[in-house]
């Protein structure tokens, strides 16, 4: 991949320099609580099920690629970080790991049967959102899924707001980083969303307490691109 630039290249430099740290402190899928595996499961079941290939995309070390794997889908694992990537290919061998950008995903447009992006959209400022989503969407076959997990913001503002934005200068035991993580509200995900022209199947908020106690909100969205014959509302 050639040279990124702005936060793009922020996220790249941090998580190159966090990535053996992260690898080694990430809990892999199977040690997830119990709603976010079985979410995670049902994803992995349906995909099973549909055949095709689904794209991890911010697939940091591969740990959640390799469970998709484990259970029957067709994976390919996509990081702006080639450490990750080094990281996640020598972890699962049986997967392809490539180095990429959710902004521009070089894939064919249609070409895949699901996208799941596992938390790592958060470090999207909100205004590139739009493009990141239209990208999903466009890479997505008529009726394929897209799975969505990640950090997100309080709601209460009716979705208008772009949420909480928080500058990090370290990160997994005070290696040093510089990127920002963005709490969207759910309703403005969902929003956006739909207006990539993806229809949402279904939305999960759950309250979380860090390791270190800190309350935190997390997200799960499925959405499907409108099979060929329905008019989609975008794009
Ligand atoms: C918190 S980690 C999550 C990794 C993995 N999905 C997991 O659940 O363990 C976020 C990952 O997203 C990647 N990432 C962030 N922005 C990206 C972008 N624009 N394109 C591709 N990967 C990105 C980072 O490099 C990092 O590996």
């Amino acid at each position: 991949m050639g040279r990124v630039s702005g936060f793009l290249e922020e996220v790249r430099a941090s998580y190159d320099t966090v990535a053996e740290a992260y690898a080694e402190r990430v809990p892999a899928p199977g040690a997830l609580d119990p709603l976010s595996r079985g979410v995670l499961g049902a994803f992995v079941e349906e995909m099973a099920g549909a055949g095709g290939t689904v794209l991890d995309v911010g697939c940091g070390p591969g740990k959640v690629a390799g469970y998709l794997a484990a259970g029957g889908v067709r994976v390919v694992g996509l990081d702006l970080s080639a450490r990750m990537v080094g990281i996640a290919r020598r972890a699962q061998p049986e997967v392809p790991f490539v180095v990429g950008s959710m902004t521009a995903l070089g894939v064919r447009a249609g070409a895949l049967a699901g996208v799941l992006a596992y938390y790592s959209t958060h470090h999207t400022p909100p205004e590139h959102l739009p493009a990141v989503y239209a990208e999903f969407r466009r890479v997505l076959a008529p009726g394929g899924r897209l799975m969505l997990a990640g950090y997100v913001g309080a709601d209460g503002d009716g979705g208008g707001g772009e949420g909480e934005r928080l500058r990090h200068t370290e990160a997994y035991g005070g290696l040093p980083v510089s990127y920002e993580s963005h709490y969207v509200p759910p309703e403005r995900i969902v929003r956006l969303l739909e207006a990539a022209g993806l229809t949402v199947t279904a939305r999960l908020v759950q309250e979380v307490e860090s390791a270190k106690g800190a309350k935190r909100r997390v997200g799960t969205f499925l959405a499907v691109r409108p099979p060929a014959g329905t008019s989609p509302r975008a794009g």
